[in-house]
């Protein structure tokens, strides 16, 4: 890391303060010089002595100063190559989501030139209430800020749910692969959706259903339309990225500059993969598994169309291999960076236990967590991005949209696999 590089480590007032200093010590190991910033409110829960003794930089708190020759929020947005709030209360969030400036927090957040990273930490209750769903939602369509956590887990009041702040080193580790990102590519988070920070990457993508024949007319199959995928390979390829996308049954529009193959059953979405990937998976740099691969597939596929009984009729199964699963368990590096997808009908917090399950079973970089109800046939979908030591909940979205920010994720797992 350059030794030039700042971070901006913003301070609320929540119990979990005291691990701000956690991500300090991160950081200073890391070399990065910490400027630390706090709200009055955090000064309740941490002393301003302990951050400025362990960044060696004085603790900013007031927006006004009569000693201070200058605006204090703008010579720190200056300063900050990067700002990250930890943890963020859901008053702050809600300030940002207002564009409020009403402390030196709010105002360095509204100001800053570059990313901003936000740990949130609170009572689950909190997290999900509607308001804070919203004011999530609306930060992260913004595109102006990148939420790390909540986790799920024990928060202060000895209750378990989602709302407990990330792990310290999985918010300086976010810290770090944006300060990494504005040192190696010229995108930063606040650069136009239309920049080629793509190029260079061969990215493999499957969508839709598949879809298995039991006769010449019936089949088995799922209710996925394939816009998750489509909408994927469509930013991918607008990014500069070479995209192929390998697509089971569905009525979509091939995106422009995208390689597209039709598949039909899992088998087949299989052989077409492999294709793709290479025997030895050299030829692709990420694959993202949208695809609602069936599990199960008709033993036997009759000729002829199956005639009508009396007597009730048993359709024997088996299953089908695990696409993604065979590809992890294949790869013996960090290349391709894997992503799969999971369709779930739980809680929010079960999703994302079950998330972690496939991604530590299917041997996967992140699993995109999401509801049925919320996701199949709709133009918008609310997602967590579930990786081994971060959980990031994106709120309501439409598809383009998450695509893009599951695509900043990908550059950044992308250039960690660089090296
Ligand atoms: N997947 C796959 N091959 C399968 C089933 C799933 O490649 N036969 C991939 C999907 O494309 C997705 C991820 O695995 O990216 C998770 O799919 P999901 O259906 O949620 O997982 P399963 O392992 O099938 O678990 P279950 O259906 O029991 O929830």
């Amino acid at each position: 890391m350059s030794p030039r590089s700042t971070v901006a480590l913003a301070v609320t007032g929540s119990i979990a303060a005291y691990k701000a200093t956690l991500v300090a010590r991160l950081l200073l190991k890391a070399g990065v010089r910490v400027v630390p910033v706090m709200t009055r409110s955090a000064t309740e829960f941490l002393g301003p002595q302990t951050l400025s003794g362990i960044t060696g930089e004085a603790v900013q708190l007031d927006m006004f100063d009569p000693s201070y020759a200058g605006e204090r929020h703008v010579d720190l947005a200056a300063r900050a190559d990067v700002v990250v709030v930890v943890p963020a209360t859901a008053d702050l969030i809600a300030r940002l989501a207002a564009g409020r400036a009403d402390d030196l927090v709010s105002a360095l957040c509204l100001c800053a030139k570059g990313p901003i990273v936000v740990a949130p930490a609170m009572h689950p209750r909190m997290w999900s209430h509607p308001a804070t769903v919203r004011n999530v939602a609306t930060l992260v369509g913004d595109r102006r800020v990148e939420l790390v956590g909540p986790v799920f887990g024990e928060v202060a009041s000895g209750e378990v749910g989602e709302g407990r702040l990330a792990e310290p080193e999985a918010i300086a580790n976010a810290v770090l692969a944006k300060l990494h990102q504005a040192q190696s590519s010229p995108r930063s988070a606040s650069t136009p959706l239309a920049s080629k920070d793509l190029t260079g990457l061969r990215i493999v993508v499957t969508a839709g259903p598949t879809v298995e024949d039991i006769d010449p007319v019936r089949f088995v199959s799922n209710r996925s339309t394939g816009k998750m995928g489509f909408a994927i390979a469509e930013a991918a390829a607008n990014r500069g990225a070479t995209v192929r996308l390998v697509a089971g049954p569905v009525s979509l529009a091939t995106p422009s500059s995208v390689e597209r193959t039709d598949v039909r059953g899992a088998l087949s979405m299989r052989d077409a993969l492999w294709e793709h990937l290479g025997s030895d998976l050299s030829n692709a740099d990420v694959l993202v598994m949208t695809a609602a691969v069936g599990d199960y597939r008709p033993e036997h596929l009759a000729d002829a169309k199956l005639k009508r009984d009396d007597k009730p009729m048993t359709l024997s199964m088996v299953p089908n291999p695990d696409l993604l699963a065979e590809v992890g368990a294949a790869r013996s590096g960090v290349r391709p960076v894997l992503i799969g997808f999971a369709v779930e009908t739980d809680t929010d917090a079960q999703i994302v236990e079950l998330a972690r399950r496939k991604l530590e079973n299917k041997r996967v970089d992140l699993i995109v967590a999401n509801h049925a109800q919320d996701s199949f046939g709709r133009d918008d979908n609310r997602a967590t991005l579930v990786e081994r030591d971060r959980a990031t909940s994106l709120g309501v979205l439409p598809k383009q949209e998450l695509a893009d920010r599951l695509l900043d994720r990908v550059l950044e797992l992308a250039h960690r696999a660089e090296g």
